[in-house]
């Protein structure tokens, strides 16, 4: 199963596996890590799912939607590495990526 490195708001790492299908954001709440809220459950109106992904993996990522877009443009903490998790699917490229938990908005 690919990895995935979280990193809480309070800086501490965990690996943690997840099931190749499922969202990041999914990945992330299965692991118990219940920082990240998703309120919406994962269809793109909440941005509770916000982090920062690491570049060397931006261009393994689907391009950002338009809905994404505007969600994160309301965070104080948006900066280049900003996606919500919910829109990114878990594949097996993106094993080993590090994902940084967005602080609260
Ligand atoms: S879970 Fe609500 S936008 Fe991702």
């Amino acid at each position: 199963m690919p990895k995935l490195i979280v990193v809480t708001r309070e800086g501490e790492e965990r690996e943690i596996e997840g099931d190749v299908g499922l969202s990041v954001m999914e990945v992330i709440r299965d692991a118990g890590i219940d920082e990240l809220l998703a309120l919406c459950g994962g269809c793109c109106s909440c941005a509770t799912c916000h982090v920062h992904v690491d570049p060397a993996y931006a261009d393994r990522l689907p391009a950002m939607g338009e809905d994404e877009d505007e969600l994160l443009a309301i965070s104080d903490d948006r900066d280049e590495t900003s996606r919500l998790s919910c829109q990114l699917p878990f594949e097996p490229a993106l094993d080993g990526i590090r994902i940084r938990i967005a602080a609260e908005d």
